[in-house]
């Protein structure tokens, strides 16, 4: 069974971080937080959603482009924190936060006391990722390892922020590529979710991301453990893989269609934890949802209910499996 080791708490992030992940484009990723954090709040959890992806995807699921451009583009996201690191000023990422309307609208239909908040996203965070692989270098090679530490956990810093307990849980859509900024996410993460489709390719690619995710871990520690002791001190790291979800599966008699079959079975061999529940594929739903703001799970269309029941089924398996 393939495992990541089990590690403490990183820095002082006090809220449970699950990063969204898998360097495949177009598997689901933003789809699946989309619904995992509406269907959380509703149930009455208090949830924060982060957009680290450049093509803004969840951003404007959530957000109207036009809301985007005239509030938000300039100084309200994600961009602003990592470049006013920069600047040397940075902002607090607290500063960031949004509560979109058009979902809070709806979970207030469920008296549940859930929150569902966001950090948005911006076009320009493409060129984050260069810029953070610029302050990677060092003189030496022991300036080198310190600047990889200080660049890896920044995002894990921005989150060890009191004003954060008050979230029940922080749920990350990452880019589809591993990048600097895609580490950032994974270092302040105690877990791992993986969506991916029921193909050949998909198969391949889980098996290359777990590699690349130990191979994270295993520098970052052994990084942070040449920093000095003290305040600055770098514990290690170690987020454990929740497991994969696949999406988009062509469902027949209540299972996948044996065309896919294979690669569920495949992926189970890689060692990996599948989950039992999954996303069905559903193209007039689920390329719809982002245009009204809510995702497909809060959709009141009883033409949609069997969907409904089983993104249910799958969110209740998260908080299983992440402890929530
Ligand atoms: N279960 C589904 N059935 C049908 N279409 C879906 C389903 N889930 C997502 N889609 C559609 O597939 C496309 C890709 O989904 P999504 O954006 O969630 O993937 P992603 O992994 O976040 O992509 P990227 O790698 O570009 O960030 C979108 O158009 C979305 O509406
Ligand atoms: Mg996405």
């Amino acid at each position: 069974m393939w495992r990541m080791p089990a590690r403490p708490k990183p820095t002082g992030v006090n809220v449970p971080v699950v990063s969204v992940i898998n360097y495949k484009g177009g598997v689901g990723k933003t789809t699946l937080t989309a619904n995992l954090g509406a269907e959380l709040a509703w149930r009455g959890r208090r949830v924060l959603l982060m957009d680290l992806d450049a093509q803004s995807s969840l951003t404007f699921s959530l957000v109207k482009p036009d809301d985007w451009r005239t509030r938000l583009a300039t100084d309200k996201t994600i961009l602003k924190w990592y470049e006013s690191f920069r600047q040397g000023d940075p902002v607090p990422l607290k500063d960031l936060v949004l509560t979109p309307s058009s979902v809070g609208t709806r979970l207030a239909l469920a008296k549940s006391g859930g929150q569902l908040d966001l950090i948005p996203s911006h076009l320009g965070l493409i060129n984050v990722d260069l810029e953070l692989a610029t302050e990677l270098g060092g003189a030496s090679m022991k300036q080198a390892k310190h600047n990889y530490i200080r660049v890896h956990r920044r995002l894990a810093d921005g989150l060890d922020d009191p004003h954060f307990s008050q979230y029940d849980v922080v749920l990350i859509d990452c880019p589809p590529n591993f990048n600097v900024v895609t580490k950032t996410a994974i270092v302040a993460s105690d877990h791992v979710l993986i969506p991916a489709k029921a193909d050949y390719l998909s198969t391949l690619g889980i098996d290359y991301l777990l590699r690349s995710l130990n191979e994270l871990v295993s520098d970052y520690n052994e990084f942070a453990s040449l920093e000095s002791p003290g305040e600055t001190a770098s514990p290690p790291i170690g987020p454990q893989i929740l497991g994969v979800v696949f999406t988009m599966l062509q469902i027949y008699g209540g299972r996948p269609i044996s065309a896919l079959r294979p690669y569920i079975a495949q992926t189970k061999r890689l060692g990996v934890t599948v989950f039992d529940s999954h996303m069905r594929e559903n193209k007039t739903l689920f390329s719809d949802a982002p245009a009204y703001g809510v995702p497909v799970v809060l959709d009141g269309n009883s033409g949609a209910q069997h969907i409904v029941d089983e993104l249910e089924a799958l969110v209740t398996e998260f908080e299983n499996r992440a402890g929530l």
